[in-house]
């Protein structure tokens, strides 16, 4: 079997090549704006994508030592991380079985055991309830079932994943052929280089939309992405649960890619297929990274509401022990800090058009079919029955994906 890089490589020399999308495939329907802009299918998104998907908390990196802990409340629910004397990462609701008090305070620290700041009911790093004070005031209360509410937490690569849902998938299931395809980015041995939050009005999609194509690259980034990279040699790659992968040629040998700037760093695990090209992830629903050699950011888009996002940019580098921070991120922070505010500047007009009601669609053409696979995986996490028949997405895309024996090989 042809490793998958190969085959992606291979795409993307047909993709630069092609005069029309491949044959047989199908006009993509128009995204109804409205997903956009309701408050229902906002709520629906709530119940059936945020509170039932495997969700990236973040790196590891301030969890890997024993009483660790790190609050996430990214999804409005209050959620405690925290590294139990069993070296197990495990999540819970920070709110105390007593009265509903946040157990925990501070974003981030180091503890033996978690002591509610209200009253002191005190539970271990593993969640149980094992101390009441005064417990001969309470008439029936059963220590053993009033242990923190346990949230699923399991730990891929180095990056920490949540999911609300008790009852999902093993998270590497979740995953699918990512776990394999990224083993080789060794995510754990990386250190974070620096972290910016930045607050978009405009409903979560409109912002990760704009992360799934390259179309835009010469028009929105014509000084940096848009001369870095050759957006006509792109080859998408559709994978189960909504995942995708978008893999664009670099122009090299002008010195203008991140890999060629002097003193980059170098994540040697990494084969070459990434040193040529940019290969872009989406982890179904909001996880965005463009996987580089030299370090590289993930974004992460959080709905603060339905017309308003923040994009959590965390960049991640090859460990520099205990010298300064290579010179290298004095020069990648600003260029990618330029990149994404190009990429900022038309959301919120975006959303006033779709507000407006003057816009009623989204048209989508076939190198920006990840944008429309991430709706298709919505409405299937939704539900078909409920999603509003207007506001549906047509199912089109479940034969463009991937297989295992030939991915990339479909269009
Ligand atoms: S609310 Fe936590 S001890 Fe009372
Ligand atoms: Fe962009």
């Amino acid at each position: 079997m042809t490793d998958v890089f190969t085959t992606v490589e291979q795409r993307i020399d047909w993709e630069s090549a092609r005069t029309e999308p491949p044959e047989g495939f199908p006009p993509l329907p128009e995204i109804p704006g409205g997903r956009y802009t309701r408050e229902d299918f906002y709520d629906l998104e709530q119940a059936h994508v945020w509170k039932r998907s495997w969700i990236c908390a973040g790196p590891e990196e301030g969890l890997t030592t024993v009483g660790q802990y790190r609050l996430f409340d990214k999804l409005g629910a209050p959620i405690l991380i925290v590294r139990g004397k069993d070296g197990k990462l495990r999540a819970f609701y920070n709110t105390c079985r007593h009265r509903g008090a946040p157990v925990v305070r501070e974003r981030e620290g180091r503890t033996t055991l978690l002591r509610c700041q209200y009253h002191s009911w005190t539970y271990g790093l593993d969640g149980h309830l094992i101390g009441v004070p005064d417990e001969r005031d309470f008439a029936c209360l059963d220590k053993g079932e009033r242990g923190l509410v346990e949230v699923r937490c399991e730990v891929w690569n180095g990056l920490v994943f949540i999911n609300q849902n008790p009852d999902a998938e093993p998270l590497r299931e979740y995953l699918g052929p990512l776990v394999d395809e990224l083993a080789c980015v060794d995510i754990q041995g990386l250190r974070v280089v620096h972290t910016q939050s930045y607050l978009i009005d405009c409903n979560w999609k409109a912002a990760v939309d704009a992360f799934l194509e390259v179309y835009h690259l010469n028009t929105i980034h014509p000084t940096n992405a848009g001369i870095m990279l050759n957006s006509r040699a792109s080859a998408m790659g559709l994978m189960p649960r909504g995942h995708s992968r978008m893999a664009t040629r670099k122009n090299l040998n002008k010195g203008l890619n991140f890999v060629e700037f002097e003193g980059a760093p170098d994540i040697a695990s990494m084969p070459d297929f990434y040193r040529r090209n940019n290969v872009a992830y989406n982890i179904f629903p909001n996880f965005v990274s463009p996987v580089e050699p030299t370090g590289f950011p993930i974004l992460l888009f959080w709905p603060r509401g339905l017309r308003q996002t923040e994009m959590e940019a965390i960049y991640l580098g090859p460990d520099w022990q205990d010298g300064p921070r290579p010179a290298f991120w004095d020069r990648f922070l600003p260029i990618f800090d330029a990149v994404l505010q190009e990429d900022m500047m038309n959301l919120a007009p975006i959303q006033a058009s779709l507000d407006s009601g003057a816009f009623t669609g989204m048209m989508i053409n076939y190198q920006e079919r990840r944008i429309y696979w991430l709706h298709e995986e919505i409405d299937r996490c939704i539900g078909a029955d409920n999603v509003p028949p207007e506001l549906a997405v047509k199912q089109v895309l479940s034969d463009y994906v991937e297989t295992p024996a030939a991915q990339g090989a479909d269009a």
